[in-house]
This record gives C-alpha cells, sequence and structure tokens, in this order.
C-alpha cells in the first residue's frame, strides 16, 4: 500500500491524542507532522512524528510547512475557557478554515474534523452554529474528500477538570445512540478508517454511526 503524510492539529487533547496514537502506529502513514502552540514532548519524539510548534493566529508564517495527503483536526475550546463568544469563535472556526485553506492550496486530499452533534449553521445555539458555519466553510472549499463527524459529548480521560459535561457523559451512556456519549478513542478510530479509504465528496458520520465507522480499527493501536 502507498504510504501516505498525515498531519494533525489538536494532539495534545482528547480526541486529537487518540487520533495521533492510531496516525503514528498506522503503516499508512510515513510522516505525521502535528502542529500545535505547544511541544507535546514524548508523542513527538515518535521516529514517524515532527512536530510544527505556532501561534495559530500566525499560520501563514508556516504556510509551506502545511503539506500533507490527510488532515486530521481536533481543535477546540469552550466559551468558558475562551472567555468570551468572539475567542470560542477564533479557535473552532477561524484557525480550522485557515489550516484548511492552506493544506488544501498545498495539495492535501482529505480532511477530517470533529464536529458537533446537531452543527448547523441555522441553529440558534451559538455552539452549533459555530460548528455547522465551519461545515459550510469547509464543503465550500470543494476537498477531494472530506469527513465531518458529529459526535455527541465525548467520554474518555480527561485532565482538565469539566464537571457539568463529564456528569451528562455519564448520564448519556445510556441514553439512544444519537445522544450516547462517544468514546474519544472510537471518535479517533473513525477518522483514521475514514482516512483510508478517503471516500470522494463529503462524509458525514453522525454520532450513532460513529462506532460502525470506527469498526474493527477500534482496538488496533
Ligand atoms: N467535549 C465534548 O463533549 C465535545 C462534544 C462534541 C464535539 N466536541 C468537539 O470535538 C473537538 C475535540 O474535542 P476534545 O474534547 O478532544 O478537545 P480538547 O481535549 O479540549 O482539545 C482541544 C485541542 O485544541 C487545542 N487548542 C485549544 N485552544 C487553542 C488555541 N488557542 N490555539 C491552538 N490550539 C488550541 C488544544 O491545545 P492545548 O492543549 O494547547 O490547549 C487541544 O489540542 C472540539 O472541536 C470540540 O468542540 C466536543
Amino acid at each position: 500500500m502507498k504510504q501516505r503524510t498525515a498531519l494533525i492539529a489538536g494532539a495534545s487533547g482528547l480526541v486529537g491524542g487518540e487520533c495521533l496514537k492510531r496516525l503514528l502506529a498506522s503503516d499508512a502513514y510515513s510522516m505525521v507532522t502535528i502542529v500545535t502552540r505547544r511541544s507535546l514532548g514524548g508523542a513527538a519524539e515518535h521516529p514517524h512524528a515532527r512536530e510544527l510548534i505556532v501561534d495559530f493566529e500566525d499560520l501563514d508564517s508556516v504556510r509551506t510547512e502545511l503539506r500533507a495527503d490527510h488532515v486530521f483536526c481536533a481543535l477546540g475550546t469552550t466559551i468558558r475557557k475562551a472567555g468570551s463568544q468572539a475567542r470560542f469563535r477564533q479557535v473552532d472556526f477561524e484557525y480550522p478554515r485557515h489550516l484548511a485553506e492552506l493544506a488544501l492550496a498545498n495539495g492535501a486530499q482529505h480532511f477530517s474534523l470533529v464536529s458537533a452533534l446537531g452543527a448547523s449553521s441555522k441553529s440558534g445555539v451559538f455552539y452549533s452554529r459555530v460548528k455547522g458555519e465551519l461545515e459550510d466553510v469547509l464543503r465550500g472549499m470543494e476537498w477531494p474528500s472530506l469527513c465531518l463527524l458529529r459526535p455527541s459529548v465525548i467520554a474518555g480521560d480527561r485532565k482538565e477538570s469539566r464537571p457539568i459535561e463529564r456528569l451528562t457523559e455519564r448520564l448519556l451512556r445510556f441514553a439512544p445512540g444519537t445522544w450516547r456519549s462517544v468514546p474519544a478513542a472510537q471518535i479517533a478510530a473513525a477518522m483514521v478508517a475514514t482516512a483510508r479509504s478517503a471516500p470522494q465528496g463529503v462524509t458525514i458520520i453522525e454520532s450513532g454511526a460513529i462506532a460502525a465507522a470506527a469498526g474493527s480499527a477500534l482496538g488496533a493501536s
């Protein structure tokens, strides 16, 4: 199989960290570029990893280095952490949009985004609207292959304390498929599995379908 190159943003986060593990363990990728604002330490010492440390406000300064076949984006913040809706939008919309634009211009073929359940540019909920607007702008770029994953609340071992999110995640473990919380590892497995076939056009993976998309890739590390 022809080996490809990957680029990941958000690798210090919950889903991004799981995704990075899988990319580095996969025989499908010869090199993984980790675009990050701070060093990941150990993970970046892998022989197939290359760390690109940059302030995301200044992505243009590394534009020629944002080059890979497949791009994985798990960037994000919370409104509380960001401090304002405008700042949240900067991280959850502007940074991914800019990254996608630069990577596509450099010849990337597949873009995989961790979006969110209910993402819609017409939503009355600010968070869902920002996610939907990002999805729309990515579609408009006409990626050869675009994968939008829309998880419900994400489950996993988060270092940061988010008590309300954690409680919601626990309650939603037993909810119907559409709402059920989704393990970060499952989302990451679905991202990497979908990238393997990189289906043409837009693939939307709703929350309840993420487990199936992860399929046998889950458990493979
Ligand atoms: N949490 C949920 O239940 C949930 C549900 C549905 C969808 N989502 C979406 O899924 C995506 C991934 O979620 P997650 O929980 O894995 O995220 P996470 O653990 O909070 O990780 C977020 C990543 O974004 C990076 N980031 C945040 N602010 C940044 C900034 N100003 N500049 C550069 N990088 C920045 C973080 O880097 P640092 O480590 O340097 O901060 C980290 O790598 C997000 O878009 C989120 O909105 C989340």
